[in-house]
């Protein structure tokens, strides 16, 4: 979401006469677009800005800005620090020419204004990997279902369709200047409904009609919430092949008691019961999700659910969290974080550790498979090996024979690990 953000960034400060450059020691001006999703997020940055205090030394007439959710959160607070002469929230970055103009002047520019309409429509995003072949393009922004435990409605503000046109112009543009698979971004991309007099659009038409432009391009789609992950969705994936098929479903947690202190409008039986309608459609589908432990209250018995559920579902890779509060929500008001520290680092222990062995055993399973793999660079430990993603979203080294990054390539897998599946060419 950031990486897309920072290209609208960079396509107006572009208007502008600024460019990108890849070596921070040559730049005028560094935005830092951030993330409060955790405490740990946060930290970064602030060690990032103080890396940035020996730039400006070297370099006096250098700008530093916070764009993004830290921005929202913090506002003056950020440019308390010295260093930072800008502050522009996730829906201010049309008036950073502006901001910017008045840090010159110096005072520093802040702006956390939400607003319930700007979607940046009319912005050609300014794509800032060269060479890459997979593009995002956001269909929505913001969010509207306050789960207790997060910041995203906070920092981001209410939930914004774009309009279809725009999105489409978007992904026929990434298809022109060469992109091999495009992801559709949102916070929950199901939710995403354009109405006006003449379209009333959910997201599965959405996502057809996108993956109509050209049937040769992959589209992918993230975040899926369960609440909202509909059978038509589901038929949608099914239907089209270049729909990848593959479903991020964040689970959170697999206790219904703790789903419910999360608001997350769901039950354990409800997910799995669209686990399994997804696989019913799409016997294939790469199945990955969210998960983070040591929420208010959580018991040792709401553990061993959420261990439970990891099992049955049988993931094929996870992110995997600790807790951890954010001032504002409702849970920071009304939901103690009262699990201690040891018991949340157990916790992630045990889930990382048994998502270890459910990612090989999904990974073994792959052996003696055929996939097409969309090769994405040359491989790490070997200049004669590609790497590149098949549908259901594993990395696959093979061999490079006669392609390039960019070739769709045919590959059989003959090993694994637990991150990576191993794979020769299919002649
Ligand atoms: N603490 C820990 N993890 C969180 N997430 C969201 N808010 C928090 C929080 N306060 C996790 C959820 C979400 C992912 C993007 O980050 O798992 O799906
Ligand atoms: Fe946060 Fe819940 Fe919205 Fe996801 S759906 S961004 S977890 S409030």
């Amino acid at each position: 979401m950031n990486v897309a953000d920072s290209e609208v960034v960079a396509s107006v400060l572009g208007e502008e006469h600024y460019e990108v450059t890849n070596d921070e020691s040559e730049a005028d001006l560094v935005l830092i677009n951030t993330c409060s999703i955790r405490d740990n997020a946060e930290k970064r940055i602030w060690n990032r800005l103080d890396a940035l205090k020996h730039n400006k030394k070297i370099n006096p007439e250098l700008k530093v800005g916070v764009i993004g959710c830290m921005a929202e959160r913090l506002g003056g607070k950020l440019a308390e620090n010295k260093l930072v002469s800008l502050v522009a929230g996730p829906d201010s970055y049309r008036k950073l020419p502006g901001m910017l103009t008045m840090a010159d002047k110096g005072d520093p520019a802040i702006d956390t204004e939400l607003s319930k309409e700007e979607t940046y429509a009319g912005i050609l995003p300014k794509r800032l990997e060269e060479n890459a072949f997979g593009g995002f393009v956001s269909i929505s922004r913001g969010c509207n279902n306050f789960c207790t435990y997060c910041i995203v409605p906070y920092t981001r503000g209410r939930e914004r369709s774009r309009n279809p046109e725009d999105v489409m112009s978007e992904v026929q543009e990434l298809i022109n200047t060469g992109h091999k698979e495009i992801t559709l971004l949102g916070q929950n991309v199901n939710s995403y409904h354009y109405k006006t007099d003449e379209a009333d659009i959910d997201f599965p038409d959405l996502l057809k009609s996108v993956s109509k432009l050209d049937t040769t391009v992959r589209i992918r789609f993230t975040t899926s919430h369960p609440k909202d992950i509909s059978d038509k969705l589901i038929e949608t994936i099914a239907e089209n092949d270049n729909i990848c098929n593959h479903i991020h479903l964040p689970v959170q947690s697999g206790s219904s008691r703790m789903l419910k202190l999360m608001n997350r409008k769901y039950d354990r039986d409800w997910y799995m019961e669209r686990i399994q309608k997804i696989h019913e459609f799409i016997p294939n589908c790469g199945i990955t999700t969210d998960i983070f432990c040591g929420f208010h209250d959580e018991t040792e018995v709401d553990h061993q659910q959420t261990l439970s559920l990891m099992k049955e579902v049988g993931f094929d890779w996870a992110f995997m969290f600790k807790y951890s509060e954010r001032e504002g929500t409702y849970a920071a008001k009304h939901l103690k974080d009262n699990v201690p520290e040891e018991t949340k680092t157990k916790r992630l222990q045990e889930i990382i550790a048994l998502q270890q062995e459910l990612s090989i055993k999904s990974n073994k399973a792959d052996i003696g498979k055929k996939f097409a793999v969309l090769a994405e660079g040359v491989s790490k430990k070997s200049d004669q090996e590609l790497f590149g993603r098949n549908e259901q979203n594993k990395v696959i080294v093979f061999p490079k024979g006669n392609y390039n990054p960019g070739d769709y390539v045919q590959v059989k897998v003959f090993d694994c690990s637990s991150a990576t599946l191993k794979g020769s060419l299919v002649e």
